[in-house]
C-alpha cells in the first residue's frame, strides 16, 4: 500500500492506473486552460495568519452544509463519467463518502444510475441535474432522485453548451471507449482496470440510456449534450425546476454578483460559486476571487458554497474563512478513486481533513464555526480592479 501524503500522490497513481482518455478528461480545462490554472494558483496567493499559544484541544472540523449534518464542509462535486475512472466509479464514491460523513452527489452524466447508487448505499445523497430538452426524460428524472431519497437537488446552470476541452476531442472520449488501436494498447498497460470493467455490467450512462430518447450516439457525451441539452434554460424553468422538486435546492455555476442576486431569489438553498473546474468558460476569473463579492451580493440571504481548484485542506480553510459555508471537490477525490477506487476516496477525504485540522489549529481556531477572515492575509489586489 501506498503511502499518501497528499492529493497529489494520488493524482500520479491515478494517471499510471487509468485510460488516458478518461485521466485526461479529468485533468483538463476549456481552450487555453487559463481558468483552470488559476483556481488552484490563486489559492496558492492568499496566506495564514500563524497564531500562537491558543488552546488547541477537543477541536472538530464538523459543521452544517444546507442544516444537513457534515464531518466537514467538503462535499464530493457532481463528475460525470466517474464509473469510467474505476469500474462502478460511482457506487465507491458514494460509499466512501457515507462512511466519511460528508455529501456525495451524483452526476445526471454518471454511469451508475441514481437507483444503482441507492441500493449500494444507506444515507441519502445529493443529485445533480442537467436539464434536458426531453420534457418527460426531465420529469421523471426528478421524481427518480425523490424516489431515491436523494436529500438535495443540484441544479447546474453553467453547462448548457459544452466547453471545448481539446484533449477529449482528439482522444476520441466515449463511455465505453472504443477499442481503437491507440486505446488497445494504452489499456495493455492498464489491465486491473480493464478487468474490473469486464466485470461490471456498468459501462454507459445510467441515467439517461433507456429513459431519453433521439440521441445518435449514446456513448458521445458531445452527442448527449448538442442533442439533448436545453439551451432555453432561465430563471423560470429554474424556477418551475425547483417546484417540481420541492426539496432542499442548490444553485450550482454562479459567477456573477448579479447572477447571485438572481438566485437567492429563487428561495434556493445555497449557491455554488463555480466555474465548473476551468471546464467551461475559459477565461472567467477563479471561483475563489469571485467569493468575497458574490458574499457581498447576497449576505445573509442563501448559503454560499465554493468549488473548483480544492486541492487541500488549506483550500478549504481559505474558502470557508473568507464566508463561504460549504465547498465541493471534483478532481482531488477522482485522484482518488482513480488511483485506488474506495480506499483512494476515502485516502483523499482524509488527506483534506488532516490539514484543515491541522491548519486551523495553527492559526488558533478549534472549530469551523470560529472561521473568520482574520485568519487570512489576502493581498490587496487579490479581487483585481477590473471595468
Ligand atoms: C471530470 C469532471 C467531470 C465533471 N462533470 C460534472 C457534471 O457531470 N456535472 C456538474 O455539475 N459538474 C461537473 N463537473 C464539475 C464539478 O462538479 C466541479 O464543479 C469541479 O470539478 C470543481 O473543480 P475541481 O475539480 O478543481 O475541484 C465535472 C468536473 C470534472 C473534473
Amino acid at each position: 500500500m501506498p503511502v499518501i501524503t497528499c492529493i497529489d500522490d494520488l493524482k500520479r497513481l491515478h494517471r499510471k492506473r487509468t485510460p488516458k482518455m478518461f485521466y485526461d478528461y479529468c485533468e483538463s480545462g476549456s481552450w487555453t486552460e487559463q481558468t483552470f490554472r488559476e483556481n488552484t494558483t490563486d489559492f496558492d496567493r492568499i496566506r495564514l495568519r500563524q497564531r500562537v499559544a491558543v488552546d488547541m484541544e477537543g477541536r472538530s472540523t464538523a459543521a452544517k452544509m444546507i442544516g444537513q449534518d457534515v464531518a466537514m464542509p467538503v462535499a464530493l462535486a457532481p463528475v460525470g463519467l466517474t464509473g469510467m475512472q474505476r469500474a462502478d466509479g460511482e457506487i465507491r464514491a458514494a460509499r466512501a463518502a457515507e462512511q466519511f460523513g460528508v455529501p456525495f452527489t451524483l452526476s445526471t452524466m454518471s454511469i451508475c444510475s441514481i437507483e444503482d447508487v441507492a441500493a449500494h448505499t444507506t444515507k441519502p445523497f445529493w443529485f445533480q441535474l442537467y436539464v434536458m430538452r426531453d420534457q418527460d426524460f426531465l420529469k421523471n428524472v426528478i421524481r427518480r432522485a425523490q424516489d431515491a431519497g436523494c436529500s438535495a437537488l443540484v441544479l447546474t446552470l453553467d453547462l448548457q453548451i459544452l466547453g471545448q476541452r481539446h484533449k477529449d476531442l482528439k482522444n476520441g472520449l466515449s463511455a465505453p471507449p472504443k477499442l481503437t488501436p491507440a486505446v488497445i494498447a494504452d489499456l495493455a498497460t492498464k489491465w486491473q482496470w480493464g478487468l474490473e470493467m469486464l466485470r461490471t455490467k456498468r459501462r454507459g450512462f445510467g441515467n439517461i440510456i433507456g429513459h431519453a430518447k433521439g440521441v445518435d450516439d449514446p456513448s458521445s457525451l458531445f452527442t448527449w449534450t448538442a442533442q439533448q441539452f436545453d439551451p432555453r434554460l432561465d430563471w423560470s424553468k429554474v424556477e418551475a425546476i425547483r417546484d417540481m422538486w420541492g426539496g432542499p435546492l442548490i444553485l450550482k455555476g454562479v459567477m456573477e454578483p448579479e447572477d447571485a442576486v438572481m438566485a437567492a431569489k429563487t428561495g434556493c438553498d445555497a449557491i455554488v460559486v463555480s466555474n465548473h473546474g476551468g471546464r467551461q468558460l475559459d477565461g472567467a476569473l477563479s471561483s475563489i476571487r469571485m467569493l468575497p463579492a458574490i458574499l457581498d451580493a447576497v449576505g445573509d440571504r442563501v448559503e454560499v458554497h465554493l468549488d473548483s481548484g480544492i486541492r487541500s485542506g488549506q483550500d478549504v480553510l481559505k474558502a470557508l474563512a473568507m464566508g463561504a459555508k460549504g465547498t465541493y471537490i471534483g478532481r482531488a477525490f477522482v485522484h482518488g478513486l482513480g488511483a485506488m477506487g474506495e480506499k483512494g476516496v476515502t485516502a483523499a477525504l482524509e488527506v483534506i481533513r488532516r490539514e484543515l485540522d491541522i491548519s486551523m489549529a495553527l492559526c488558533g481556531r478549534k472549530s469551523v464555526q470560529e472561521f473568520d477572515r482574520d485568519m487570512l492575509r489576502v493581498p490587496e489586489d487579490f479581487t483585481g480592479r477590473w471595468m
